[in-house]
């Protein structure tokens, strides 16, 4: 056996044994890197990985993923120990929008209902009205009365495209993600060219031109199902490089092409199995949210999980 495995299965084992006397479950992004996502009690997108905060009993969390999805873990786990193991994993995009560049944007549109994707700070996610995820932004948008103007903060793609399927007018702020920007057009268009069977599955923060070149647009556990449940055997996949972990993992009989191999979020790969270890033998690095903010980016949160 290589020295790096017998290193690596080391700190498994410790890993393992740590989170039994801490009572910790480890949730993972389907973007972390393969071996933390094969590490962890539970993998998934951002609804699933709130939806999982929300449920366990365990008494610590360590969060793989980015800060703005460990800090919904903490709004909805508040008596228990949210752990990051690096806390430079932040979203290019949460930091797009202040809770002061949102609240002049309330100010001109006094009326209006702020939807935010949860791809935003908890202060951000405080002045707003209700919290959606790519898997039920169209959801929470068709959920609103016809008659409501709606702010829709920070991703303008996630809201165009929540936009026309609902098909209603959405007042959209300038956000977008990087990462899903680099996947271009002429890569859908080249891709298709060279596996012309394969089914393109993208996420909803690439931009509408890639969008429209989509047989399905999916959260990314929604790509992970439709991936299991579809009769095809090839995918083009538009969204960030560390979803192909799990598919092939899920589906090794099928072949799996991300759209740009630029498509990497460099956040999310900052966790590791070491950090992982120290997180654990340190309690490190807790989140903490203050109460008053945590309260109100609940109830827009609480409105979500409602809907869905
Ligand atoms: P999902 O909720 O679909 O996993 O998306 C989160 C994200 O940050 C995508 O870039
Ligand atoms: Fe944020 Fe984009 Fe990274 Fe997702 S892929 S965490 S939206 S920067």
């Amino acid at each position: 056996m290589h020295v790096s495995e017998l290193k690596d299965e080391k700190i498994i084992s410790d890993i393992l044994k740590l989170k039994v006397e801490r009572k910790a479950i480890i949730l993972a992004h389907n973007y972390q890197i393969g071996e933390v996502q094969d590490i962890a009690d539970f993998v998934g997108d951002s609804l699933g990985l709130s939806q999982q905060a929300a449920a366990t009993d365990a008494e610590v969390i360590v969060f793989c993923g980015v800060h703005f999805m460990a800090e919904t873990a903490k709004i909805l786990s508040p008596d228990k120990t949210v752990l990051m193991p690096d806390l430079n994993a932040g979203c290019a995009m949460a930091n797009m929008i202040t809770p002061r560049q949102l609240n002049e944007m309330k100010r001109k549109h006094p009326d209006a209902v702020v939807v935010c994707y949860v791809n935003c700070t908890v202060e951000t996610k405080a002045e707003s009205d209700y919290c959606c995820t790519s898997a039920n932004a169209v959801k929470v948008v068709k959920s609103i009365p016809q008659d409501k103007e709606i702010l829709f903060i920070p991703d303008k793609y996630l809201g165009d495209y929540a936009a026309k399927q609902a098909n209603r007018k959405l007042i959209l702020w300038e956000g977008y993600c990087p990462t899903h920007r680099r996947i271009l057009a002429e890569d859908i268009l080249r891709m298709k060219a060279q596996y012309p069977k394969a089914e393109v599955l993208v996420h909803p923060e690439c931009t509408p031109d890639v969008i429209a070149m989509a047989d399905r647009v999916l959260s990314t556990s929604g790509i992970c199902k439709r991936a299991t449940e579809s009769e095809s055997e090839e995918f083009i996949i538009g969204t960030e490089i560390g979803m192909l972990h799990r598919l092939v993992k899920e589906n090794p009989q099928n072949k799996f092409y991300s759209a740009s191999n630029l498509a990497d979020c460099h956040s999310m790969k900052l966790n590791n199995l070491e950090k992982i270890l120290w997180s654990l033998e340190d309690m490190v690095y807790p989140v903490e949210i203050p109460p008053d903010i945590a309260r109100r980016a609940k109830r827009s949160i609480d409105r979500m999980l409602e809907i869905v």
